[in-house]
C-alpha cells in the first residue's frame, strides 16, 4: 500500500546516477506494496540562471520499470555529477485518491519551484478542509490526491515562519493533519537534509556508517523542554520483539563519530528496500519525527511525552535478520512460485527451536511469561483479514478442542464496524503477515484500550502489530514478496496449532492427541514435499480450466478454510469468479449452480466429516457435476467418484488443511500464468493494506 524511500549521504561522495540507482532499486524491492505508478526526486544542481539549488522530480504511471526507463533516458540527470551531501526520495504507489497518472504520482510538491517535495504512504482524512484552506491562501493544486496538501501546508508554514528549522515545520504540519501517514520530505531550502515521520503507516530508518556506531539507542527529544533529559531505556517486558533483544544500555545521541565521519541514512516502508546497504535499523513509532541534518546527525523528536503510558524515551538500533537472497527470486520465474515451493522450509522454520518432538513438548518464547494470564482468560478472539483470517478459520476447531475455551474468529473490519464488546479478561490474537494491516491494527488498538491481553501473530519483526502487542508468536516464514499470500498462511496455521499445543500441555486427557499432532508436525515438511510433486499434474488441470469463468471449491470441517483460501487465491490471481463453500451448505442454495459445465473442486479427506463430504460428492454427481477431488493417497474409493483426482498424503485431521491448500495454491498460480495475469502483482491489489 505505497512504499516510500529516502536516501541521504553525508560526506560519502555519490554520483547522481548512483543515487538514482539506489532509489530505483529500493522501489523495485517495495513494488509489491503498490504498482500503479512511481516517482522520485533528487537535486538537479544549481539552476543556471538563479544559481540556486533546485529539485528535479520524475514520475511515471505504471510499474517501476517505466520510471526506471524514463530516468535512464534522462541524460541530464542520470550522470556522474558528484554530491557529498544529498537527499533523494522515491515512491511506489497504490492509488487511493485520484487514478494512477503521472500527475497523481508522488513526489508531490508545494509549488512549481519544488520548494518542498513529499512522498507519502497512507490517507489524509481531513485533506478537503486543508485543501480549501490552502486554496484560500493562493495555493493551486495540480493533482487529485490527498497527499498534495502536505507539501503545500509545509510551504505555507515556511512562509509564515521563515526561521523555523525543517524539522519544526514538519512538526507544525503534522499537528494539522488527520489520518494515516508515513512521510519523507525534501526541501530546496534545506539541502542535504531530510525529515521523515509516521502515524499509522510503517517507517524504519537504516544507518550505514563507515565507522563503528557508538550507540545502540537514539534518545527521543521532546518538544516540552522540561522532559528533554533522556532516561535510560526501560527494559521492555512487553512487545513481541522483546525476545532477548532488550536490555543494552549505551546511551548517547546519535551523531557521526567525528565531523568528517561518513554516514548514510535510509528511510523506508520496508526493510527489503535497504537490506543490501545496511542491517542496522530502528523502527519509528507513531508521531516520531526523524530529522537528518546537513551536519549528518540523526535525531528523533516528539511534540510531547506521554508520561502516563511509560513511553520509552529512546529508539533502539537493532540488527536486521534479513538476507538479500531471501528477497530474490532465485531459480523461479515468480516470487509466488518460489514461496509455494519454499513451504517445506518455511513450515520447518516456524517450528524450529519450538517443537521438541521426542518429549512431545512445545515452547513458545514470545508468550511463555503470559501463559498463566492466557489460561485464565474468558475467551480467545482471533482477529485478522483475508488469508490471515483463513488461518483463524483453519485452527478454530482445534483451539476450541485443546483450550476448552470459547474461540471467536473475527474479520477485523467487521469487528470494528460492530464495535464488538471486549472485556479485560479476553485474549485477543491479531494475525497478520505484514503486521501493518490498518483494519487489524485498529482492531488491536480498540481491544487494547478495553484492557484485553493483546497477542500478535506476525511475519514481520518490528512491524506495528508486533510492537504494539504484549506478547506473540513470530511465524518466521521469511519475507513474502508475492502479493498473494501462500507460505505465510501455512506458517500462521502452524503457529496457531503450536499455540493450542502449549495451552494444553498440562492436560492429561490430551496426552495422546498432542502426541499425534506433534508427530504430524514432524512429518509435515516431507508431506509438503510430496504434495509439491503434484505440480505438473496441477498444471495439466489448469490447462483444462483456465478458460472457465467460475470455479467452486467445497469442503467441510478442518478443510473448510482450504476452500475459502483456495477460492481467494483463484479470485485474486486469475480474476475468475470463485467461491469457497461449506459442503454442508450445498443443498441450501449453491446446488442450483451445479451442472456438467461448472468446475467444482471438492476436498474430501478421511476425517470425521468424510461420509458427509461424500454425500456432497453424490449430490454433485447426481446433477451431472464433474468433481475434481483433492483426496488422500491410495483412497481408491473416493478417487472412483472423481473426474480428476489430486492426491495428498494422509496426516492428522487438524493438519490436513496445510496439505490440501497447496494444490489450490499451485492451481491458481498456473491458471494465472495461462491467462496472462501478473502473478506477483495482481491488478488493483497491494501486499500491505495500510488504509481502512
Ligand atoms: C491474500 C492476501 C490478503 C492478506 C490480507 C491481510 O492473498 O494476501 O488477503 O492476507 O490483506 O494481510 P496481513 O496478513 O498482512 O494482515
Amino acid at each position: 500500500m505505497c512504499g516510500i524511500f529516502a536516501y541521504i549521504n553525508h560526506l560519502v561522495p555519490r554520483k547522481r546516477r548512483e543515487v538514482l540507482e539506489f532509489i530505483l532499486n529500493a522501489l523495485h524491492r517495495m513494488e509489491y506494496r503498490g504498482y500503479d505508478s512511481a516517482g522520485l526526486a533528487v537535486d538537479s544542481g544549481p539552476d543556471s540562471t538563479t544559481a540556486q539549488d533546485t529539485i528535479a522530480i520524475i514520475k511515471a504511471p505504471g510499474k517501476v520499470k517505466v520510471l526506471e526507463q524514463e530516468v535512464r533516458d534522462n541524460a541530464k540527470l542520470f550522470d556522474d555529477l558528484i554530491f557529498e551531501n544529498h537527499c533523494g526520495i522515491g515512491h511506489t504507489r497504490w492509488a487511493t485518491h485520484g487514478p494512477p497518472s503521472a500527475v497523481n504520482s508522488h513526489p508531490h510538491r508545494s509549488d512549481t519551484e519544488n520548494e518542498f517535495v513529499v512522498v507519502h504512504n497512507g490517507i489524509i482524512t481531513n485533506y478537503k478542509d486543508l485543501k480549501k484552506y490552502l486554496e484560500g491562501h493562493g495555493f493551486v493544486f495540480e493533482s487529485e490526491t490527498d497527499t498534495e496538501t502536505i507539501p503545500k501546508l509545509i510551504k505555507h508554514l515556511y512562509d509564515i515562519h521563515p526561521n523555523m528549522s525543517f524539522r519544526e515545520l514538519v512538526e507544525e504540519a503534522i499537528q494539522q493533519i488527520d489520518g494515516a501517514f508515513a512521510l519523507a520530505i525534501k526541501s530546496k531550502h534545506f539541502p542535504g537534509e531530510c525529515v521523515a515521520t509516521r502515524r499509522g503507516s510503517p517507517l524504519l530508518v537504516g544507518i550505514k556508517s563507515r565507522e563503528h556506531l557508538t550507540t545502540d539507542y537514539i534518545p527521543v527529544m521532546y518538544g516540552d523542554a522540561k522532559q528533554q533529559t533522556p532516561s535510560p531505556p526501560t527494559k521492555k517486558r512487553n512487545g513481541m520483539q522483546g525476545d532477548g533483544l532488550e536490555g543494552r544500555d549505551s546511551l548517547t545521541e546519535f551523531r557521526p563519530p567525528s565531523e568528517r565521519s561518513q554516514v548514510e541514512y535510509f528511510f523506508a516502508s520496508d526493510a527489503a528496500a535497504i537490506v543490501e546497504h545496511t542491517n542496522r535499523v530502528l523502527y519509528l513509532e507513531d508521531d516520531d519525527v526523524a530529522y537528518v541534518t546537513c551536519e549528518g546527525g540523526l535525531s528523533i523528536h516528539r511534540i510531547k511525552r506521554d508520561l502516563d503510558n511509560n513511553e520509552p524515551s529512546s529508539r533502539e538500533i537493532t540488527t536486521l535478520r534479513l538476507e538479500l537472497q531471501q528477497i530474490m527470486k532465485g531459480n523461479f520465474d515468480y516470487f509466488m512460485q518460489k514461496e509455494i515451493f519454499e513451504q517445506t522450509e518455511s513450515v520447518f522454520n516456524t517450528m524450529r527451536g519450538r517443537v521438541f518432538y521426542d518429549e512431545s513438548r512445545v515452547v513458545l518464547g514470545g508468550i511463555k511469561y503470559f501463559l498463566p494470564e492466557i489460561r485464565r482468560c474468558r475467551r480467545l478472539l482471533l482477529i485478522a483479514c483475508g488469508t490471515s483470517y483463513h488461518s483463524a478459520v483453519a485452527t478454530r476447531q482445534l483451539l476450541e478442542e485443546l483450550t476448552e475455551l470459547p474461540v471467536t474468529i473475527e474479520l477485523a473490519s467487521d469487528f470494528l464496524d460492530r464495535a464488538t464488546p471486549i472485556f479485560r479478561d479476553d485474549v485477543c490474537m491479531f494475525i497478520s503477515q505484514s503486521g501493518e494491516t490498518a483494519d487489524t491494527l485498529n482492531a488491536l488498538r480498540y481491544c487494547k484500550k478495553r484492557g484485553a491481553l493483546i497477542m500478535g501473530i506476525t511475519n514481520t519483526v518490528g512491524s506495528s502489530i508486533s510492537r504494539e502487542s504484549a506478547c506473540g508468536i513470530h511465524i518466521n516464514a521469511g519475507p513474502e514478496i508475492g502479493v498473494a499470500s501462500t507460505k505465510a498462511y501455512t506458517s500462521q496455521f502452524i503457529s496457531l496449532v503450536l499455540f493450542g499445543l502449549v495451552m494444553s500441555e498440562d492436560r492429561m486427557s490430551f496426552v495422546e492427541r498432542r502426541k499425534e499432532i506433534i508427530e504430524g508436525l514432524r512429518r509435515l515438511p516431507d508431506d509438503i514435499a510430496q504434495v509439491l510433486k503434484l505440480d505438473s499434474k496441477v498444471a495439466a488441470l489448469a490447462q483444462e480450466l483456465y478458460q472457465q469463468r467460475s470455479l467452486l471449491v467445497m469442503g467441510r470441517g478442518f478443510n473448510f478454510s482450504t476452500c475459502l483460501e483456495g477460492a481467494l487465491k483463484i479470485k485474486e490471481l486469475t480474476y475468475m469468479h470463485s467461491e469457497g463453500i461449506l459442503a454442508g451448505e450445498l443443498k441450501h442454495g449453491p446446488l442450483a449452480l451445479v451442472d456438467k459445465g461448472l468446475p467444482i473442486v471438492m476436498v474430501v479427506t478421511r476425517d470425521k466429516t468424510f461420509s458427509k463430504c461424500m454425500n456432497a460428492v453424490h449430490e454433485v454427481k447426481a446433477r451431472e457435476g464433474r468433481p475434481i477431488i483433492i483426496g488422500e493417497v491410495d483412497d481408491k474409493e473416493t478417487q472412483s467418484y472423481a473426474y480428476r483426482f489430486l492426491e495428498v498424503p494422509h496426516t492428522v485431521d487438524c493438519l490436513q488443511g496445510i496439505l490440501t491448500v497447496i494444490p489450490l495454491q499451485l492451481l491458481s498460480f498456473h491458471i494465472a500464468v495461462m491467462r496472462g495475469c501478473n502473478v506477483d502483482c495482481p491488478r488493483n491489489l497491494a501486499k500491505s493494506v495500510t488504509v481502512e
